[in-house]
């Protein structure tokens, strides 16, 4: 993109609904990833496509696109199978903590490059950094030996790594453009293809916690990211899941360690466990160790059940430099001073769960940040025990709180409940797993 003539027909030619050529879209995006192509041009094809609309083969020209522009890892060194997971964020939703060791036991190869949360959403790089000592910032060759040495790696993305995601994403935030399917899909895609796995997995989650409110929204997601991955020369499959509550019982980072803990130690049941376990299997079978999702799921309960799962967690921490004792002390992991029990004001059954909000008490107490650069506690969280369809007498405990101090533990207290709707006529539980794309 060498004059402005040529971006200005870019703009245009979204702007008024057509196709932009492959050629020329490639050539925008590379030039604003090179600091050739100035903000606010790249803004008014944003919105122009967020109103108009991209074509499937825009959305492989934008990934590729992206992924052209900074650095890939290259895994040809590993023995494999390789895979990566993503989740498109959600509440209580560490997944990666229980999935990535039990993938490791079923002979896998897991590769993860992850972020940090932002809003309502947790990250799982500040989830493993709860864990005293834990590194996420490993350079390539360490990130491979050590997946070579003990099948999973969870590093934090460089800066080179699909830099043109980095600089769009930062300009949708700010311009109203962030939720459109071919961008979201192609930003998530074009960091799992520049991250080398050979099998991706993807979460996609929908509910009130979800950036997917609908699950026919999510589905779309779902299988656009699929294409792209298929197109990138990747086994890709897509679960969508709910997010219509938290996944698990703890928002927060300390606490979702400990979550994983206990459910690799065989002590905690119930819906997180379900999706890990299903999440592995349908990884095992892309990966071909499985003949299919069910047996994957089988094998991976097998192995939980023996302990490897806890074996390869320990490994890990160990091999990234946190306290690997943690597997088997989690009050190690740092702990709020402050719990607060929170009791159901009146009796009935759970109806509905603002799981947003949930998220922002959790942020609000510190598990989170608002901003980028935002410090966050990581023994802070909210607990919520109570399950869409439960049935609780007034004053039963619903939930805990975990604080710095009274006060923030009221606060909290008060804004859990207000995120919780009661009914006093029976309500359904919501299913798992709403739809599996490309499995
Ligand atoms: N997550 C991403 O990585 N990109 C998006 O556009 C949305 C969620």
């Amino acid at each position: 993109m060498t004059t402005t003539l040529r971006a200005v027909d870019v703009i245009a030619r979204k702007r008024d609904g057509g196709e932009v050529p492959t050629a020329d879209l490639r050539a925008f995006v590379i030039a604003y990833a090179a600091g050739e192509l100035p903000d606010y041009q790249m803004a008014a094809f944003l919105m122009a496509g967020y109103l108009r609309g991209f074509t499937r083969r825009e959305a492989e020209t934008l990934t590729e696109a992206m992924v052209a522009s900074g650095d890939r890892l290259d895994l040809g060194r590993l023995r494999g199978p390789t895979v990566d997971k993503h989740s498109t964020g959600g509440v209580a939703d560490g997944t990666t903590l229980v999935v990535g060791p039990l993938s490791a036991a079923l002979g896998l190869q897991m590769v993860k490059l992850s972020g940090r949360g932002l809003g309502h959403t947790g990250g799982t790089l500040d989830k493993l950094e709860a864990i005293p000592g834990f590194r996420v910032a490993l350079g390539a060759e360490e990130l491979l030996d050590q997946v070579e040495r003990i099948g999973l790696a969870v590093a934090a993305q460089t800066a080179d790594l699909v830099p043109a995601d980095k600089a769009i994403y930062a300009l949708r935030d700010v311009t109203a453009t962030v939720g459109n399917v071919a961008l979201i899909a192609s930003s998530v895609m074009s960091k799992k293809l520049a991250g080398g796995a050979g099998c991706i997995l993807l979460d996609v989650k929908a509910g009130s916690g979800a950036f997917m409110r609908e699950t026919a929204a999510a589905v779309e997601l779902a299988r656009l990211c699929v294409d792209l991955g298929r197109a990138g020369g990747r086994r890709t499959a897509a679960l969508v899941t709910d997010m219509d509550q938290p996944l698990g019982e703890l928002v927060g980072n300390a606490v979702e360690v400990r979550e994983a803990v206990e459910v690799l130690r065989g002590e905690r049941r119930g819906r997180f466990l379900d999706l890990c376990l299903t999440l592995t299997g349908h990884l095992a079978a892309l990966a071909g160790v499985a003949a299919d999702p069910g047996q994957g799921r089988r094998d991976a309960a097998r192995a939980l059940d023996a302990g490897e799962g806890l074996e390869r967690f320990r490994d890990f921490v160990a091999a990234q430099g946190g306290d690997p004792r943690v597997a088997d002390d989690p009050s190690l992991l740092p702990q709020a001073p402050v719990a607060l029990e929170v009791r159901a004001p009146a009796g009935g059954w759970l109806q509905a769960v603002d799981t947003e909000a949930v998220g922002q008490v959790a942020a609000a107490l510190g598990a989170g940040r608002q901003r980028k650069d935002d410090e966050i506690d990581p023994a802070v969280a909210v607990e919520l025990d109570a399950k869409l369809g439960d049935r609780v007498d007034a004053g039963q405990p619903v939930g805990r709180i975990l604080a710095r101090d009274e006060h923030a533990a009221r606060t909290a207290a008060s804004g859990l409940l207000a995120a919780l709707r009661w009914s006093d006529r029976p309500s359904q539980a919501p299913p798992l797993v709403h739809e599996v794309v490309g499995a």
